[in-house]
């Protein structure tokens, strides 16, 4: 298993994540293939999203890889918070490919994700889920996330916000 940064050799795997995924949104959203004609877009896009140009904040991309070549799971590692990760988002998202859920892949990429915080200097790590992912809250535990209030958006959504010492 390793963690692999986004780039032209993995656009096939990519895409048949994608696929798996269905219609729903997209988790995380930086690794939606639907806004951009071609996956050089796709790539230039993220090149400037990651370096936190306009409206984003530095952020790093990477997919799980089995031992098959395969990708299992994926994340994006936001450096800094601002108002909206501080109450939603959290520095790390990640998704399982469907068919790979209940392996262990979320567990074990949030770790692997926060060895990165680590080499970033990410000393307090923010993860937050939605109310009714049981799944993602105990991915969130797993990994050592004592919980802190939750957050009301406009809409209802309550999220749970969890923080790990790294
Ligand atoms: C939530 C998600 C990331 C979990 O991924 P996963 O690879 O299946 O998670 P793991 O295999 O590491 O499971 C961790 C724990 O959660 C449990 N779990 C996973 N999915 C679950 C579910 N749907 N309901 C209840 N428990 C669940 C596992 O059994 C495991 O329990 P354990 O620690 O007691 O053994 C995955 O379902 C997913 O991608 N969902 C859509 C995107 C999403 O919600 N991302 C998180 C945003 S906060």
């Amino acid at each position: 298993m390793r963690l692999i940064r986004p780039s032209v050799e993995w656009e096939d795997e990519h895409r048949s994540y994608v696929e798996e995924w269905g219609t729903s949104r997209m988790v995380p959203s930086s690794f939606d293939l639907s806004v951009n004609e071609t996956y050089d877009a796709y790539l230039q896009a993220l090149a400037i999203r990651e370096a936190g140009n306009e409206k984003w904040l530095p952020s790093t991309n990477y997919f799980l890889v089995d031992d098959n070549d395969k990708i299992v799971a994926m994340v994006d590692i936001r450096h800094k918070l601002n108002d909206f990760l501080r109450n939603v988002g959290g520095h790390i998202g990640y998704s399982t490919r469907p068919s790979e859920r209940k392996k262990g892949y979320a567990t074990f990429i949030l770790a692997g994700a926060l060895k990165k915080c680590k080499e970033l200097d990410i000393n307090q790590v923010l993860v937050t889920c939605d109310e009714d992912n049981i799944g993602s809250a105990k991915v969130i535990i797993n990994n050592g996330g004592m919980e802190d209030e939750s957050f009301t958006d406009t809409d209802g959504t309550v999220k749970r916000r969890f923080w790990i010492e790294n």
